[in-house]
């Protein structure tokens, strides 16, 4: 017996604005793990996976990427796992206060400033149980639009459309793939929302200009804040002001002011039925000029540039006891909660900023999402969201926010992608090369290659910094980002195949290791690690995370089929269950493992994902080392049709390889499901990693007809067979046999 969440000895206080509780560890586990807790969740915040005691704040901030301190997204969520037995537990508490944990050696305990004791506690017994469990609850993460698993292109500071242009062609030029173009707020008509400015970016300039990357099936996304420019003939004021779906100061009345990048602004409330029309309305005009295929919402926390307010406000005194949103009797995080937002007393439709604060970016994704459906003809919407909430995830993206051009923030990021997938939200990624300071050739090559695995992949970069596109480090560094951009292009839709599992069952489309290996390998390192992750369950990341190193050493889990380099087929590890080291050349690939057992997708990379889906499959059989064996999936759709699973518009393969007999090895591919099939590539190339050759001569069926077209690489274990031409929506045998 286990238990799981103890309230015994904790007290329990319920006020108006305190509530406490918490949850002792179980002594025994906790013995077991030799005093080790390992404690998860609670974001967002920049830090290691793992936590060590000390008490963390959860509140929706504008914070830069300050470690420990929270975060643009609230996420009352943990897992709890133990080593020793690779079983974890989760609990939530649904509550949207600003709220503190507190983490000590024995215990756990919540302090929230208002609403009531929500908690959902999820019993696992696998980490990925916990996750799936919680997804279950908040939504699964969604299925995003196939092309925004590629590159993109973001920078604040493309001073107008010439320059963006210039930027499209030099990729061109360079051959280095490219997805989507992003504007940050430059675009702007004096960073007024829904304009563009006549002089920098004439409209009809930045509409051709989309019309150009659309005929080349290739992308625009522009950033779009929540703040209105306040400002009388300005049309999305004058609308909204006429509606009234602005937030209201504590009057309930007027309109409550704040500054943003316009200067003076008012901010919609999307909690408000009225707003939603209002809001629809300015984007579906706003496509009807510049058809973007999705939007990049930031500043949602809501993010201000005052405290509270930039009009002076008579501020709300504490009388007698009386609820006061103001002065609460505690302050989670002991700052001020209104610090660059919105006073806590300004009013919304369905409560007061105090309650709703870190719902706002929930509710404005929420509001875009149904509009840009519409706009799109029924296309997957694509938002980019940098606020966040449970739930968040299953209709949206986001990235990390501002971070640095520092080896700290670029080992950050894997953390906080990784407790990202906890959360349900699996489309995400960091800034590439660094949002804020200057990069360097070395950390910016390092992380577009450890990057290029993330689910979202977008350099991005801040007005002051330097530039930081592939090709301003040179041709060598172009040669580099266009070999591990081929290597990402080649796995879009092993990636793509991992967001269908994760929407249809939850889960993660990265993971931390522990998550995959934690039944195997009690080492409590395992549960320490976040400089490694996996890609489903398949491929383990080993990035370089610091300078001057031509090698990293990375932990391989114990994983009894074993385990080969992704690149090379060479058996890495018969096991695993030790520290390597792997030679990391400044411009080579991050290592790459695939875990044996396993089978990996790949397409021959083209220089769009348009492109990329129309080529030929080929596969990596990684078998297992000891009953030689391997499984994999193909997922197929349009990759663009919102629901295509919901309405089950979509194909599905499944893929096994198994030895028969001593010298007979079959690979089966079996259709699932067909509902899909259009342009559906032929699968060309298959390559057995591990293969168990008893003798160099070997004949190959393929669909009962004689093949011949079989390399067998017998030193290196590793057969190769090429131009098969099969059909991946009938079922296909190859039988191997060797003498
Ligand atoms: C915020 C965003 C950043 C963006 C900038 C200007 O800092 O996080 O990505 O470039 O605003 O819009």
């Amino acid at each position: 017996m286990e238990c799981i969440f103890n309230t015994t000895n904790i007290p329990l206080i319920f006020e108006d604005q305190f509530i406490s509780f918490g949850t002792s560890f179980d002594k025994t586990q906790k013995s077991k793990d030799q005093g080790q807790v390992n404690i998860y969740g609670f974001g967002e915040r920049a830090r290691p996976l793992r936590y060590t005691p000390g008490t963390y704040t959860m509140w929706n901030l504008d914070n830069l990427n300050t470690p420990n301190e929270n975060l643009y997204g609230t996420h009352p969520f943990y897992m709890q796992y133990y080593s020793n037995s690779g079983r974890a537990h989760g609990a939530f508490l649904f509550n949207s206060n600003a709220m503190d944990v507190t983490i000590t050696d024995d215990n756990l305990i919540w302090k929230t400033i208002g609403g009531v004791i929500d908690l959902y506690v999820f019993t696992g017994p696998t980490p990925e149980d916990v996750t799936k469990q919680y997804h279950e609850l908040i939504g699964t993460p969604y299925m995003p639009p196939f092309w925004t698993l590629g590159w993109h292109q973001c920078r604040y500071g493309y001073k107008s459309i010439d320059e963006v242009k210039t930027v499209y062609t030099k990729y061109t030029q360079y051959g280095i793939p490219l997805d989507t173009m992003w504007n940050d707020i430059d675009y702007m008509d004096g960073y007024r929302d829904f304009t563009t400015d006549p002089i920098r970016y004439p409209k009809a300039e930045v509409r051709q200009f989309v019309e150009n990357l659309k005929a080349k099936n290739q992308h625009y996304v522009v950033i779009i804040d929540p703040g209105i420019k306040f400002e009388q003939g300005y049309k999305p004021y004058d609308i909204g002001k006429q509606l009234n779906v602005f937030i209201k100061k504590s009057d309930g009345v007027t309109d409550i002011v704040n500054t943003v990048w316009p200067g003076y602004c008012v901010f919609p409330d999307f909690t408000n039925p009225k707003a939603i029309p209002y809001w629809e309305n300015l984007v579906a005009q706003f496509y009807s000029e510049i058809p973007v295929s999705g939007l990049w919402l930031d500043m949602n926390e809501v993010s201000c540039f005052c405290n509270g307010t930039c009009t002076p406000t008579k501020k709300y005194q504490k009388v007698n006891n009386k609820f006061d949103p103001n002065n609460p009797p505690y302050v989670p995080g002991g700052r001020q909660l209104d610090m660059k937002t919105l006073s806590m007393d300004a009013v919304q439709h369905i409560s007061i900023n105090y309650n709703t604060h870190s719902l706002y970016g929930l509710y404005e994704v929420n509001a875009t999402v149904s509009v840009l459906q519409k706009v799109t003809g029924n296309k997957r919407p694509f938002i980019l969201t940098r606020s966040s909430y449970p739930g968040l995830g299953a209709i949206s993206a986001k990235w990390l926010g501002d971070n640095e051009a520092t080896w700290e923030s670029m080992r950050n990021s894997i953390s906080g992608m990784l407790a990202m997938q906890m959360y349900g939200v699996a489309l995400i990624g960091a800034d590439i090369c660094g949002f804020i300071g200057n990069t360097t050739y070395e950390l910016c090559a390092r992380w577009t290659q450890m990057g290029s695995y993330y689910p979202f992949t977008r350099n991005h970069n801040d007005i002051k910094a330097n530039d930081q596109e592939p090709y301003v480090f040179g041709q060598e560094f172009v040669d580099m980002t266009k070999r591990v951009l081929a290597n990402r292009y080649s796995l879009l839709n092993f990636y793509y195949t991992q967001f269908y599992d994760v929407h249809v069952n939850g889960g993660g489309v990265v993971q931390p290791l522990f998550y995959v290996f934690g039944h195997a390998d009690s080492n409590p390192l395992l549960a320490t690690i976040d400089t490694q992750f996996m890609v489903g369950k398949s491929l383990m990341i080993i990035p370089v995370l610091e300078a001057g190193v031509k090698s990293v050493k990375g932990y391989i889990p114990k994983h009894k089929p074993g385990w080969f380099d992704y690149f090379s087929g060479e058996l890495i590890s018969a096991t695993g269950g030790e520290t390597m080291e792997f030679d990391a050349p400044l411009l080579g690939y991050t290592p790459t493992l695939i875990a044996a057992a396993k089978i990996v997708q790949k397409q021959i990379p083209s220089l769009t994902t348009f492109d990329t889906r129309r080529n030929p499959f080929q596969l990596t059989i990684a078998l297992c080392q000891h009953e030689f064996h391997a499984n994999g999936q193909i997922y197929l759709d349009d990759g663009e049709t919102a629901e295509t699973i919901e309405r089950g518009v979509y194909s599905l393969v499944d893929i096994q390889a198994k030895r028969i007999s001593q010298n007979v090895l079959t690979l089966v591919t079996k259709v699932v499901k067909d509902e899909y099939q259009t342009n559906i590539p032929k699968l060309d190339q298959v390559t057995f990693y591990g293969y168990p050759l008893t003798s160099e001569v070997c004949t190959v069926t393929v669909n009962g007809n004689a093949y011949h077209r079989i390399t067998i690489e017998a030193k290196k274990r590793i057969v190769t067979m090429r131009g098969l031409g099969l059909h991946l929506l009938e079922s296909n045998l190859i039988v191997i046999t060797c003498q």
